[in-house]
């Protein structure tokens, strides 16, 4: 079977480093791939030059591309799309300045995924992306709520990435980032998020008393994946490029596909699990199996997880308050 995937900004920086590893397999294997790319039209001519070289890797699983200034088109009986394309944060900017710009683009887009496939899978990483995935679903109102996605995975991987350095220095062992499991980021992708470690394991026992430094977690950890993507901005004068792309890949391949048991995080509709309000598109441990996702179950969550998630919740219940405010939900 031929998937038919959109991939919206594609000549953007994500784009670019996304589009090659799609159509290498990343995602998909050995079934062949058509790619649709949208862009804004003063974008088109770029974009002609990223499809010259997609065309120069003679991918042996790329069967199509086309690209393309509509919606319309672009959306036209696709089995997923990835929503990258908006205005990235500028140094000194905060998320919630581009929620009016975004939430344009977001409306149209919402509207014209009445096109694609009924199964669509959609993953917005453009930000702010929690709020821009609430804005297409709401304009996508055929589309079941639960095939609207936002990409937090890329602040899961941060996590890994600090806890197994961490976890390294602490035993003196080396641990990679495989062996640690159960992390969980919950809320906004931005600076409230709350990345979670209180039911993280590595090699059968609790992380955070391996660790055995809460200060550290709560004065460090958190903060410093927090606060990751302004970091990355202030270093390269661009947001994160690569390391989002690459993230983008893992949620798509993942929600295809399957965990294999182990949590990940995804941004999805709420429907009031854990006192999150209902109808948010919040983050959350997930396991995926078959094709879909299930939000993990059961856990306890204690004084300091719970006031981290209510704060990054208020956050969300804002933008959504803003988005409302501007007509564009
Ligand atoms: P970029 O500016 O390099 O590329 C964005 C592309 O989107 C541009 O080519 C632009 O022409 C295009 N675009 C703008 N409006 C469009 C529209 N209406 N339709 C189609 N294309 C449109 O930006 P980038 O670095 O690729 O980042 C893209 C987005 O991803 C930004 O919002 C950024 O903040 C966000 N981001 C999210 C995460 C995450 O973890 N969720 C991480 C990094 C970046
Ligand atoms: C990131 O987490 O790297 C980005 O979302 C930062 C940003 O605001 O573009």
């Amino acid at each position: 079977m031929t998937r038919t995937i959109a991939v919206t900004g594609a000549a953007g920086q994500i784009g670019y480093s996304l589009l090659f590893r799609l159509a290498a397999g990343f995602v998909y294997g050995d079934e062949p791939i058509r790619l649709r790319l949208l862009e804004v039209p003063q974008a088109l001519q770029a974009l002609e030059g990223v499809v010259m070289e997609l065309d120069d890797c003679a991918f042996t699983r790329l069967e199509a591309v086309e690209i393309t200034d509509d919606p319309a088109t672009a959306f036209d009986g696709v089995d997923a799309a990835l929503l990258i394309g908006s205005m990235p944060r500028k140094k000194g900017m905060e998320r919630a300045d581009l929620l009016q710009k975004n939430g344009e683009i977001f409306s149209t887009q919402g509207r014209a995924l009445v096109n694609a496939a009924d199964h669509v899978k959609v993953v917005v990483t453009g930000n702010p992306a929690n709020t821009n995935a609430l804005i297409a679903s709401h304009h996508a109102p055929d589309i079941p709520k639960t095939q609207f996605t936002a990409l937090t995975r890329l602040d899961h991987n941060r996590a890994l990435s600090q806890l197994a350095a961490k976890a390294t220095e602490v035993t003196g062992e080396p641990v990679y980032v495989q062996d640690i499991e159960q992390v969980a980021i919950w809320g906004n992708h931005s600076a409230t998020q709350y990345p979670d470690i209180s039911h993280a394991r590595l090699a059968g026992r609790s992380l955070a008393e391996v660790i055995g430094d809460e200060a550290w977690v709560a004065d460090e950890f958190v903060p410093t994946v927090a606060k990751r993507g302004a970091a990355i901005i202030a270093a390269r004068g661009a947001s994160s490029a690569a390391s989002a792309a690459h993230a983008t890949l893992e949620h798509l391949r993942d929600w295809e596909h399957g965990s294999s048991g182990r949590w990940v995080s995804m941004a999805v509709h709420s429907q009031g699990e854990y006192d999150v309000p209902a109808g948010l598109v919040s983050s959350f441990p997930v396991v995926c199996t078959g094709g879909s996702y299930e939000i993990v179950t059961g856990l306890e969550i204690g004084a300091f997880s719970r006031q981290r998630i209510d704060a990054s919740v208020a956050e969300l219940q804002a933008e959504r308050d803003t988005a409302q405010d501007l007509g564009v939900l």
